[in-house]
């Protein structure tokens, strides 16, 4: 299993795992076109020459990143392989001189265990919330705020 940065060549395949999710409701919908755009953000695991996971990393001020788009395929999980995406955004965010990383997730535990703790939403600033006013959940938001210090 290897863990690099996105190619263009593997948005596709990134798309179709997010999706999967997200009509399950499980985290949120990104339109492939903005994931073209975003494509420098995004680590994949690659399995086999198949993309078999995902995640991004977005700056968002100073020195606070977001960690966003977590996805393991199914039939991968608990080999470690989010642990592993979690861990390259963070190294590529240290490169880049952030400090601290939050992310919003429905997936508070799993974060817990990669060092994230749970912060009042409105201690994270107004910047990080552009986002959720696209999103459809935003006047009934489930998502917990977490952040790590890195
Ligand atoms: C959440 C997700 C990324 C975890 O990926 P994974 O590859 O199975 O996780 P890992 O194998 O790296 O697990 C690392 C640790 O977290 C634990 N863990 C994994 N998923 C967990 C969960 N849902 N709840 C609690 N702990 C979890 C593992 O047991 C492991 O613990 P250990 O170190 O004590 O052994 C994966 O379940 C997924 O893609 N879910 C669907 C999309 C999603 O919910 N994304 C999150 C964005 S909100």
């Amino acid at each position: 299993m290897k863990i690099r940065d996105a190619k263009v060549g593997d948005i596709e395949a990134i798309h179709g795992l997010i999706s999967e999710y997200a009509e399950q409701d499980r985290m949120l919908f990104r339109s492939i076109s903005d994931m073209y755009e975003d494509v420098r953000s995004f680590v994949v695991a690659e399995m086999e020459g198949k993309i078999v996971g995902c995640c991004a990393l977005k700056v968002i001020w100073g020195d606070l990143g977001e960690i966003q788009s977590l996805a393991v395929a199914k039939e991968y999980f608990g080999k470690g392989l989010g642990r592993a995406l979690v861990q390259g955004c963070m190294e590529r965010a240290r490169e880049l001189g952030l400090e601290k990383l939050f992310t919003l997730t429905l997936e508070p535990a799993f974060f817990e265990k990669n060092g994230f703790v749970k912060v009042d939403r409105g201690t994270l600033p107004m910047k990080v919330w552009s986002d959720c006013a696209r999103c459809p959940k935003q006047d009934q938001c489930d998502e917990v705020a977490m952040i790590r210090i890195l």
